[in-house]
Protein backbone atom coordinates (compact mmCIF):
# COMPACT_ATOMS: atom_id res chain seq x y z
CA UNK A 1 0.00 0.00 0.00
CA UNK A 2 0.85 3.80 -0.25
CA UNK A 3 2.23 5.46 2.74
CA UNK A 4 4.30 8.42 3.49
CA UNK A 5 7.22 7.25 6.13
CA UNK A 6 10.46 7.73 7.32
CA UNK A 7 13.23 5.55 7.20
CA UNK A 8 14.52 6.75 10.37
CA UNK A 9 14.27 9.81 12.82
CA UNK A 10 15.24 12.83 11.00
CA UNK A 11 15.10 11.75 7.09
CA UNK A 12 12.96 13.37 4.56
CA UNK A 13 9.64 12.20 4.57
CA UNK A 14 8.45 10.34 1.65
CA UNK A 15 6.10 8.50 -0.34
CA UNK A 16 7.00 4.38 0.18
CA UNK A 17 5.20 1.04 -0.37
CA UNK A 18 4.74 -0.72 2.25
CA UNK A 19 2.58 -4.28 3.08
CA UNK A 20 -0.93 -3.65 3.92
CA UNK A 21 -0.97 -4.33 8.05
CA UNK A 22 -3.46 -7.40 8.93
CA UNK A 23 -6.06 -7.18 11.59
CA UNK A 24 -4.48 -8.52 15.50
CA UNK A 25 -6.66 -9.75 17.67
CA UNK A 26 -9.45 -6.90 19.52
CA UNK A 27 -8.14 -4.79 16.07
CA UNK A 28 -10.39 -3.29 13.22
CA UNK A 29 -8.60 -2.48 10.11
CA UNK A 30 -9.64 0.83 8.45
CA UNK A 31 -9.27 2.09 4.90
CA UNK A 32 -8.35 5.42 5.35
CA UNK A 33 -9.82 7.95 3.22
CA UNK A 34 -8.90 11.09 4.98
CA UNK A 35 -5.97 11.78 7.53
CA UNK A 36 -4.93 14.58 9.21
CA UNK A 37 -1.79 17.04 9.59
CA UNK A 38 -1.01 17.77 13.15
CA UNK A 39 2.61 19.21 14.17
CA UNK A 40 2.85 15.74 16.12
CA UNK A 41 3.73 13.97 12.84
CA UNK A 42 6.63 16.15 11.57
CA UNK A 43 8.06 16.20 15.38
CA UNK A 44 7.32 12.30 15.34
CA UNK A 45 9.59 12.33 11.97
CA UNK A 46 12.06 14.76 13.71
CA UNK A 47 12.41 11.80 16.54
CA UNK A 48 10.44 13.93 19.37
CA UNK A 49 9.11 10.81 20.76
CA UNK A 50 13.32 9.50 21.45
CA UNK A 51 14.79 5.80 20.80
CA UNK A 52 13.20 4.66 24.32
CA UNK A 53 9.64 4.48 22.68
CA UNK A 54 9.17 1.29 20.76
CA UNK A 55 8.92 2.08 16.68
CA UNK A 56 9.72 0.33 12.98
CA UNK A 57 11.22 1.75 9.99
CA UNK A 58 10.04 2.63 7.70
CA UNK A 59 7.78 4.50 10.53
CA UNK A 60 4.14 5.19 8.50
CA UNK A 61 3.57 8.87 9.78
CA UNK A 62 0.31 10.54 11.27
CA UNK A 63 -2.40 9.96 13.75
CA UNK A 64 -5.21 11.06 12.55
CA UNK A 65 -7.90 8.98 10.02
CA UNK A 66 -11.19 8.67 8.93
CA UNK A 67 -12.53 5.93 6.63
CA UNK A 68 -14.23 2.58 6.93
CA UNK A 69 -13.59 -0.86 8.77
CA UNK A 70 -12.56 -3.06 6.19
CA UNK A 71 -11.56 -6.00 8.34
CA UNK A 72 -12.38 -7.18 11.89
CA UNK A 73 -9.20 -9.24 13.92
CA UNK A 74 -10.65 -11.91 16.04
CA UNK A 75 -12.20 -11.48 19.11
CA UNK A 76 -15.24 -9.64 20.69
CA UNK A 77 -15.92 -6.61 18.09
CA UNK A 78 -17.92 -3.07 18.16
CA UNK A 79 -18.07 -2.34 14.64
CA UNK A 80 -18.78 -3.90 11.43
CA UNK A 81 -17.67 -3.51 7.99
CA UNK A 82 -18.20 -0.45 6.67
CA UNK A 83 -18.65 1.21 9.63
CA UNK A 84 -17.16 5.26 8.68
CA UNK A 85 -15.00 5.86 12.11
CA UNK A 86 -12.93 8.34 12.45
CA UNK A 87 -9.91 8.02 15.05
CA UNK A 88 -6.46 8.54 16.29
CA UNK A 89 -3.50 5.78 15.85
CA UNK A 90 -2.24 5.07 19.29
CA UNK A 91 -1.15 1.66 19.64
CA UNK A 92 2.37 0.53 19.81
CA UNK A 93 4.92 -0.01 18.16
CA UNK A 94 4.73 3.50 16.62
CA UNK A 95 4.84 3.87 12.70
CA UNK A 96 3.55 0.20 11.83
CA UNK A 97 0.33 1.96 11.23
CA UNK A 98 0.20 5.60 10.50
CA UNK A 99 -2.75 7.85 9.32
CA UNK A 100 -0.83 8.71 6.38
CA UNK A 101 -1.22 5.07 4.96
CA UNK A 102 -3.74 3.49 3.08
CA UNK A 103 -4.59 1.18 5.62
CA UNK A 104 -4.25 1.25 9.62
CA UNK A 105 -5.04 -1.61 12.39
CA UNK A 106 -6.45 -0.07 15.27
CA UNK A 107 -7.66 -2.00 18.77
CA UNK A 108 -11.14 -1.55 18.95
CA UNK A 109 -10.83 -0.16 22.63
CA UNK A 110 -8.71 2.78 21.41
CA UNK A 111 -9.62 6.45 20.44
CA UNK A 112 -12.18 5.53 17.62
CA UNK A 113 -15.43 6.19 17.06
CA UNK A 114 -18.08 6.50 14.37
CA UNK A 115 -18.65 9.18 12.06
CA UNK A 116 -22.33 10.50 12.68
CA UNK A 117 -24.65 10.83 9.68
CA UNK A 118 -24.29 14.27 8.18
CA UNK A 119 -20.60 14.22 8.74
CA UNK A 120 -18.13 13.96 6.15
CA UNK A 121 -15.17 11.86 6.23
CA UNK A 122 -12.77 14.50 5.87
CA UNK A 123 -14.13 16.82 8.56
CA UNK A 124 -14.20 13.43 11.00
CA UNK A 125 -10.24 13.34 10.14
CA UNK A 126 -9.60 16.74 11.36
CA UNK A 127 -11.08 16.45 15.09
CA UNK A 128 -9.26 14.36 17.02
CA UNK A 129 -5.84 15.55 17.71
CA UNK A 130 -6.74 19.06 18.02
CA UNK A 131 -10.31 18.76 18.89
CA UNK A 132 -9.63 16.47 22.33
CA UNK A 133 -6.73 18.95 23.24
CA UNK A 134 -9.43 21.56 23.19
CA UNK A 135 -11.76 19.39 25.04
CA UNK A 136 -9.68 17.78 27.48
CA UNK A 137 -7.47 21.35 28.52
CA UNK A 138 -11.22 22.81 29.01
CA UNK A 139 -12.65 19.81 30.96
CA UNK A 140 -9.25 18.18 32.69
CA UNK A 141 -7.62 21.95 33.76
CA UNK A 142 -8.24 24.27 35.83
CA UNK A 143 -9.14 26.58 32.54
CA UNK A 144 -12.32 24.53 33.19
CA UNK A 145 -13.71 27.38 36.10
CA UNK A 146 -11.84 30.59 34.04
CA UNK A 147 -13.85 33.35 32.92
CA UNK A 148 -11.44 34.52 29.99
CA UNK A 149 -8.54 33.60 28.82
CA UNK A 150 -5.96 33.88 26.85
CA UNK A 151 -4.83 31.53 23.93
CA UNK A 152 -1.22 32.08 22.53
CA UNK A 153 -1.73 30.73 18.41
CA UNK A 154 -5.46 30.58 18.44
CA UNK A 155 -5.36 30.46 14.38
CA UNK A 156 -3.82 27.06 14.56
CA UNK A 157 -6.30 23.66 14.81
CA UNK A 158 -6.01 23.54 18.55
CA UNK A 159 -7.06 27.26 18.72
CA UNK A 160 -9.47 27.17 16.14
CA UNK A 161 -11.19 24.23 18.69
CA UNK A 162 -10.57 26.32 22.01
CA UNK A 163 -12.07 29.34 21.24
CA UNK A 164 -15.20 27.89 19.88
CA UNK A 165 -15.52 25.38 22.87
CA UNK A 166 -14.46 27.79 25.20
CA UNK A 167 -16.92 30.82 23.83
CA UNK A 168 -19.91 28.00 23.73
CA UNK A 169 -19.32 27.57 27.57
CA UNK A 170 -19.20 31.40 28.41
CA UNK A 171 -15.60 32.03 28.70
CA UNK A 172 -14.29 35.07 26.79
CA UNK A 173 -11.10 34.11 24.97
CA UNK A 174 -8.37 36.94 23.70
CA UNK A 175 -7.19 35.20 21.05
CA UNK A 176 -3.30 36.05 20.33
CA UNK A 177 -2.55 35.77 16.97
CA UNK A 178 0.02 36.78 14.03
CA UNK A 179 -1.29 38.57 11.75
CA UNK A 180 -4.57 40.43 10.05
CA UNK A 181 -6.79 37.32 12.20
CA UNK A 182 -9.93 39.37 13.79
CA UNK A 183 -12.60 38.49 11.63
CA UNK A 184 -11.68 34.77 11.60
CA UNK A 185 -11.17 34.72 15.45
CA UNK A 186 -14.76 36.48 15.92
CA UNK A 187 -16.68 34.41 13.83
CA UNK A 188 -15.07 31.30 16.11
CA UNK A 189 -16.40 33.46 19.16
CA UNK A 190 -13.55 35.39 20.33
CA UNK A 191 -13.93 38.71 22.28
CA UNK A 192 -10.73 40.32 21.08
CA UNK A 193 -7.68 39.43 18.88
CA UNK A 194 -4.14 40.97 19.39
CA UNK A 195 -1.47 40.43 16.68
CA UNK A 196 1.51 39.25 18.55
CA UNK A 197 3.76 40.75 15.47
CA UNK A 198 3.33 44.04 17.18
CA UNK A 199 5.61 42.88 19.91
CA UNK A 200 5.03 41.54 23.29
CA UNK A 201 4.15 45.30 24.70
CA UNK A 202 1.41 45.34 22.43
CA UNK A 203 -0.19 41.87 23.62
CA UNK A 204 0.52 43.08 27.77
CA UNK A 205 -1.33 46.34 26.68
CA UNK A 206 -4.38 45.01 24.95
CA UNK A 207 -4.66 42.28 27.79
CA UNK A 208 -4.03 44.72 30.62
CA UNK A 209 -6.75 47.19 29.30
CA UNK A 210 -9.18 44.41 29.05
CA UNK A 211 -8.55 42.91 32.32
CA UNK A 212 -6.57 45.12 34.14
CA UNK A 213 -5.74 42.55 37.13
CA UNK A 214 -5.23 39.61 34.53
CA UNK A 215 -7.15 36.27 32.81
CA UNK A 216 -8.49 33.92 34.29
CA UNK A 217 -6.39 31.53 32.47
CA UNK A 218 -3.29 31.31 29.78
CA UNK A 219 -3.31 28.32 27.12
CA UNK A 220 0.13 28.82 25.86
CA UNK A 221 0.01 26.92 22.10
CA UNK A 222 3.50 28.06 20.98
CA UNK A 223 6.32 28.84 23.28
CA UNK A 224 9.06 26.39 23.76
CA UNK A 225 11.18 28.11 26.02
CA UNK A 226 10.58 29.05 29.55
CA UNK A 227 10.88 32.80 29.54
CA UNK A 228 8.19 33.28 26.42
CA UNK A 229 6.07 30.99 28.79
CA UNK A 230 6.92 33.52 31.49
CA UNK A 231 6.04 36.60 29.75
CA UNK A 232 2.90 35.46 28.93
CA UNK A 233 1.79 33.80 32.09
CA UNK A 234 2.86 37.25 33.76
CA UNK A 235 -0.85 38.55 31.86
CA UNK A 236 -2.57 35.39 34.43
CA UNK A 237 -4.78 37.46 37.57
CA UNK A 238 -3.06 35.72 40.80
CA UNK A 239 -4.64 32.83 41.55
CA UNK A 240 -4.89 31.77 37.80
CA UNK A 241 -3.74 29.28 35.91
CA UNK A 242 -1.41 29.12 33.04
CA UNK A 243 -1.16 25.65 30.63
CA UNK A 244 1.65 24.91 28.19
CA UNK A 245 0.91 22.24 25.13
CA UNK A 246 4.66 22.66 24.26
CA UNK A 247 5.74 20.53 27.42
CA UNK A 248 7.75 24.22 28.67
CA UNK A 249 8.74 24.33 32.59
CA UNK A 250 6.93 27.68 33.89
CA UNK A 251 9.44 29.66 36.20
CA UNK A 252 8.41 29.84 40.15
CA UNK A 253 5.41 31.56 41.54
CA UNK A 254 2.78 30.44 39.11
CA UNK A 255 0.23 27.45 38.63
CA UNK A 256 0.68 25.67 35.46
CA UNK A 257 -0.22 22.57 33.61
CA UNK A 258 2.05 20.66 31.06
CA UNK A 259 -1.13 19.55 29.05
CA UNK A 260 -0.66 16.01 27.82
CA UNK A 261 -3.59 14.81 25.85
CA UNK A 262 -5.36 11.52 26.54
CA UNK A 263 -8.47 11.18 24.35
CA UNK A 264 -10.74 8.55 24.42
CA UNK A 265 -13.51 7.51 22.07
CA UNK A 266 -16.32 9.39 24.00
CA UNK A 267 -14.75 12.60 23.32
CA UNK A 268 -14.57 12.01 19.90
CA UNK A 269 -18.21 10.81 20.24
CA UNK A 270 -18.52 13.74 21.89
CA UNK A 271 -17.03 15.99 19.25
CA UNK A 272 -18.92 14.77 16.64
CA UNK A 273 -21.99 15.02 18.03
CA UNK A 274 -21.16 18.93 17.87
CA UNK A 275 -20.26 18.77 14.62
CA UNK A 276 -23.54 16.78 13.23
CA UNK A 277 -25.36 19.55 15.40
CA UNK A 278 -24.03 22.29 14.09
CA UNK A 279 -22.44 23.71 17.03
CA UNK A 280 -18.74 23.08 15.93
CA UNK A 281 -17.37 24.42 13.05
CA UNK A 282 -14.47 22.23 11.63
CA UNK A 283 -12.05 24.89 9.63
CA UNK A 284 -10.57 23.18 7.07
CA UNK A 285 -7.84 25.29 5.34
CA UNK A 286 -6.50 22.58 2.58
CA UNK A 287 -7.47 19.38 1.36
CA UNK A 288 -4.35 17.98 -0.37
CA UNK A 289 -3.74 14.79 -1.59
CA UNK A 290 -1.36 12.33 0.10
CA UNK A 291 1.30 12.71 -2.08
CA UNK A 292 1.84 16.56 -1.08
CA UNK A 293 1.84 16.05 2.70
CA UNK A 294 5.97 16.04 2.38
CA UNK A 295 5.66 19.46 1.20
CA UNK A 296 2.50 20.24 4.02
CA UNK A 297 4.98 19.22 6.66
CA UNK A 298 7.55 21.12 5.88
CA UNK A 299 4.68 24.12 5.94
CA UNK A 300 3.35 23.33 9.19
CA UNK A 301 6.95 23.26 10.80
CA UNK A 302 7.56 26.52 9.10
CA UNK A 303 4.30 28.01 10.50
CA UNK A 304 1.34 29.45 9.46
CA UNK A 305 -1.51 27.16 10.36
CA UNK A 306 -4.99 28.67 9.77
CA UNK A 307 -7.44 26.04 11.16
CA UNK A 308 -6.44 21.93 10.04
CA UNK A 309 -4.92 20.49 6.84
CA UNK A 310 -6.41 17.01 5.74
CA UNK A 311 -5.25 14.72 3.09
CA UNK A 312 -7.14 12.28 0.65
CA UNK A 313 -5.67 9.21 0.67
N1 LIG B 1 0.92 18.19 24.74
C1 LIG B 1 -0.05 17.66 23.98
O1 LIG B 1 -0.66 16.66 24.32
C2 LIG B 1 -0.40 18.36 22.69
C3 LIG B 1 -1.63 18.12 22.07
C4 LIG B 1 -1.94 18.82 20.91
C5 LIG B 1 -1.03 19.75 20.39
N2 LIG B 1 0.17 19.93 21.01
C6 LIG B 1 1.13 20.91 20.48
O2 LIG B 1 0.52 22.20 20.54
C7 LIG B 1 1.00 22.99 19.47
C8 LIG B 1 -0.16 23.60 18.70
O3 LIG B 1 -0.87 22.56 18.02
P1 LIG B 1 -1.80 22.91 16.78
O4 LIG B 1 -2.32 21.63 16.28
O5 LIG B 1 -2.75 23.98 17.13
O6 LIG B 1 -0.70 23.49 15.75
P2 LIG B 1 -0.95 24.30 14.40
O7 LIG B 1 -2.25 23.91 13.80
O8 LIG B 1 0.29 24.20 13.59
O9 LIG B 1 -1.15 25.81 14.91
C9 LIG B 1 -0.16 26.58 15.55
C10 LIG B 1 -0.59 28.04 15.42
O10 LIG B 1 0.23 28.89 16.22
C11 LIG B 1 0.42 30.10 15.47
N3 LIG B 1 1.61 30.80 16.02
C12 LIG B 1 2.90 30.40 15.96
N4 LIG B 1 3.69 31.29 16.61
C13 LIG B 1 2.86 32.27 17.09
C14 LIG B 1 3.06 33.45 17.87
N5 LIG B 1 4.28 33.82 18.27
N6 LIG B 1 1.99 34.20 18.21
C15 LIG B 1 0.74 33.84 17.83
N7 LIG B 1 0.48 32.73 17.09
C16 LIG B 1 1.53 31.95 16.74
C17 LIG B 1 0.59 29.61 14.04
O11 LIG B 1 0.33 30.58 13.05
P3 LIG B 1 1.49 31.63 12.57
O12 LIG B 1 2.73 30.79 12.35
O13 LIG B 1 0.94 32.26 11.33
O14 LIG B 1 1.62 32.60 13.68
C18 LIG B 1 -0.50 28.55 13.98
O15 LIG B 1 -1.74 29.13 13.60
C19 LIG B 1 1.89 22.07 18.61
O16 LIG B 1 3.25 22.27 18.93
C20 LIG B 1 1.46 20.67 19.04
O17 LIG B 1 2.48 19.71 18.87
C21 LIG B 1 0.50 19.25 22.14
Amino acid sequence: MRAIAVSAFRAEPCLVEVPKPGPGAGEVRVKVEYAALNPLDWQTADGAPGEAVPHVFPLVLGTDFAGRVDMIGSGDNTFRVGDPVFGRVTAPPLGRCGAYGEYVCVPQDSPIALVPPGVPLQVAAALPSAGATATQILTSTAVRSGLSLLVIGATGGVGSFLTQLAAARGTAVVAAVRGDEGRRMKALGATATVDTTSGPEALEAAVRDLYPGGVDALVDLVSTDTASFASYAALVREGGVAVTTRGVAAPPGIAWADFRLAPTAAVLDELASAVARGELAVPIDMELPLEKAPQALAQNRAGGARGKTVFAV
